[in-house]
């Protein structure tokens, strides 16, 4: 039986600059995007580890004038943007350099957006709703998880309403992504545990989901295969720079998977648990992975025996439902390796909020995409499962 031709679109508008090392490219790119006044947006952390200073002298020899916005709060609020974006327009900054985390990175590129677009970043919530490409902006990952650098997407929270709200688009798409793994070797273990959870749940969710097609497979399998390698290194051994190369790299080519396919159920949870309880984005991922693989597994046995497979499992001389059920248990493997306990009762979930919880995850889009069309009562079996 012939297979029907794949039909899809792929976009990519970011360019790549790769290397240890490579903040030092910052000035020439700078130059080539013919940004006058730049904005650098980070938060207080990478402020304190001195890397926007290291970014404000890197920049000195364009003598190119710069303002800095470091106030951004992790899980950013709407705030955030609209502070930076006031202060960019004060200074006539017409380029924007975020470095630091995915909230830095989101907000960067919100606060892009919001230099050439009229009204609020509520305006563009959803996908495809801004009008006008937005100002520049060069993204420098120090976390290897979200992505940020390659996506379309800006998470910002509202905590009046204890939402979060997504703003996609092509144009806020970072104009290059400054990859320099030296930027990551400094990440405690635990936040390199759970970004890196982050990372593999993109590549993970974009290559069983409906949506995904050649080219975002082939990136989710290269994503996967890094992490397989690396993670459980760059966990133990901080400094290990090969580990943190490839574990950057297989985040921004996650990033790359599922900038085109969304991603899952897992993902449709993180945003009213990430909201209301407060999770970290890449904890919350990892806390649920094992548990949505095992329900999705129906929906895609041969794709979820390949990341068995992908993640060392023996998987010959056994049925296919036997192989695809090793890859949950390598990834439980995997998250008790890099030291990965939490339960979602520790964050303040019971079971009496499941219901919130059930019905803001299924206003997702990533729940469309998800292998498996889940009920209330199997959302609801997941979360019980990871309560305690
Ligand atoms: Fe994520």
């Amino acid at each position: 039986m012939t297979q029907p031709i794949p039909s899809f679109s792929y976009h990519l508008p970011t360019a790549i600059e790769f290397g240890h090392g490579a903040l030092a490219r910052l000035p020439a790119l700078a130059r080539g995007l013919g940004g006058q006044r730049a904005l650098i947006v980070g938060d207080p952390g990478v402020e304190r580890a001195g890397l926007v200073g290291r970014i404000a002298d890197v920049l000195s020899q364009t003598e190119m004038p710069i303002a800095i916005f470091t106030d951004v709060e992790s899980d950013p609020d709407i705030r955030s943007v609209e502070q930076g974006t006031a202060i960019a327009k004060a200074e006539r900054c017409d380029f924007v350099i975020g470095i630091g985390g995915g909230s830095a990175l989101d907000t960067a590129k919100a606060i892009g957006l919001m230099l050439t677009n009229a009204g609020t970043i509520r305006d563009y919530v959803g996908i495809n709703k801004v009008p006008q490409p937005g100002a520049p902006v060069v993204a420098i990952p120090t976390t290897a998880g979200t992505g940020s650098e390659m996506t379309i997407w800006s998470v910002l929270s509202d905590k009046a309403q204890q939402v979060k709200i997504s703003v996609g688009s092509t144009y806020n798409c970072p104009r290059v992504a400054l990859l320099d793994p030296g930027l990551t070797l400094s990440l405690p273990p635990h936040t390199t545990a759970a970004t890196g959870m982050d990372a593999l749940t993109h590549a993970l969710e974009s290559y069983v989901n409906r949506a995904t097609q050649p080219i975002s497979e082939a990136m989710s399998v290269q994503a996967m295969t890094l992490i397989a390698r690396s993670l459980r290194v760059a966990v133990a051994q901080g400094d290990n720079l090969q580990a943190r190369a490839d574990m950057l790299l297989a985040s921004t080519i996650a990033a790359m998977a599922f900038n085109s396919t969304r991603l899952g159920l897992v993902h449709a949870f993180a945003m009213p648990l990430g909201a209301k309880f407060h999770i970290p984005h890449g904890l919350v991922n990892a806390i649920l992975l094992p548990a949505v693989m095992r329900y999705n597994l129906p929906g895609n046995l041969p794709k979820y025996a390949h990341i068995a497979e992908i993640f060392g499992e023996r998987v010959e001389n056994r049925s296919l439902r036997a192989a695809a059920e090793r890859s949950v248990e390598a990834i439980e493997q995997l998250k008790q390796d890099i030291g990965i306990t939490a339960k979602l009762s520790a964050f303040g979930l019971s079971e009496d909020r499941f219901d919130e919880v059930v019905d803001e995850a299924l206003q997702s889009g990533n729940v469309p995409v998800n292998p498996r069309q889940p009920t209330r009562e199997a959302m609801k079996a997941i979360l019980r499962a990871e309560l305690e």
